[in-house]
């Protein structure tokens, strides 16, 4: 019998140096895709998947987040004040339930593994899910995004899942990489992990994309864990001491994930999010033809 995930860590602690200077001031997560803040489509993904409750792991000149999530009394009072209900029920759909959320600190930004860790005591004793928010996707065939097919996953197989995606062989160096033991198709069991594997000697082309279901075992390791690749407490080490004792398994998400902390990424995913939505797409085709007839 697998327990229900209802708790999601979102780390939105980083420094988004990647995208600097728009990461100056505003946190990269917060960066528009179309109309909504990256991290916002995060959470809608993790609230169609099933997620009731929302931790963010923030850090200093982020307080931006918190305020997103919560009421914002005078925009929605005039609002009100206009008539403007489509606009208003829009905003107040959008906003987690009170006690739904919880925010706590991560004092520097020491690594993802360093910034999961930070959320143990929201968490508590119970299997969770982890999102990088600035991943985010759009579904495939099976009409889910990545999340609601990783639980998917954890209620077949229980254990632990990590969401994986296939990039080009000469790619896997920049990323934290699986190696396949039984292979079911949709998912395998992963026998061996390794973060930014030199060149000519990753296990194989599937990369670690953003999206996890952890035993709450893996806190206990984490304390532990020394710094890794890029002097950095590295959630993939603590993955793979956790898994010498418990079993994970790798999803292959279906859709398409877009890493929003590139520059590239980013813009990709705005064309593409824009693109997937029916009251934007017909207007936007018809500008992005112009841009790339002219190309
Ligand atoms: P990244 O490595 O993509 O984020 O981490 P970054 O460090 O902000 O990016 P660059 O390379 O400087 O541009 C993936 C996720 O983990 C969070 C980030 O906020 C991001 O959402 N993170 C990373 C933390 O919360 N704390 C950390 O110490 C590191």
């Amino acid at each position: 019998m697998t327990r229900r995930i209802r708790k999601a860590v979102f780390p939105v602690a980083g420094l988004g140096t990647r995208v600097l200077p728009a990461t100056k001031m505003v946190p990269k997560e917060m960066l528009t895709v179309v109309d909504r803040p990256v991290l916002q489509h995060c959470v809608e993904e993790a609230r169609e998947a099933g997620i009731e409750h929302f931790v963010f792991v923030t850090g200093r000149n982020k307080a931006v987040i918190e305020d997103h999530f919560d009421l914002a009394y005078e925009l929605e009072d005039t609002l009100r004040k206009r008539g403007k209900t489509k606009e208003l029920e829009a905003l107040l759909a959008d906003t987690p339930a009170a006690g739904a959320t919880s925010f706590t600190r991560q004092q520097a930004p020491l690594g993802l593994g360093h910034a999961v860790w930070c959320a143990r005591d929201i968490i508590g004793d119970e299997p969770f899910a982890v999102m990088l928010p600035d991943m985010i996707t759009l579904p495939g065939q099976r009409g889910t995004r990545c999340l609601g097919q990783c639980i998917e996953a954890y209620e077949k197989h229980g254990g632990n899942i990590i969401a994986v995606e296939e990039v080009p062989p000469a790619d896997t160096h920049m990323y934290g990489v699986v190696s396949v033991g039984a292979d079911h198709g949709h998912t395998f069991q992963i026998n061996g992990m390794v973060e930014k594997p030199p060149r000519g000697t990753s296990p194989s082309n599937l990369i670690i994309s953003g999206r996890y279901i952890l035993g709450p075992e893996v806190f206990g390791i984490l304390a532990n864990v020394e710094k890794g690749a890029g002097g950095e407490i590295q959630l993939t080490d603590g993955m793979k001491k956790l898994a010498e004792k418990q079993v994970f398994h790798g999803v292959r998400f279906d859709g398409k994930t877009y890493d929003t902390g590139s520059k590239v990424g980013f813009l990709a995913a705005n064309v593409a999010f824009a693109l997937s939505r029916p009251d934007i797409a017909p207007a936007f085709r018809a500008e992005l033809k112009k841009i790339v007839g002219s190309l």
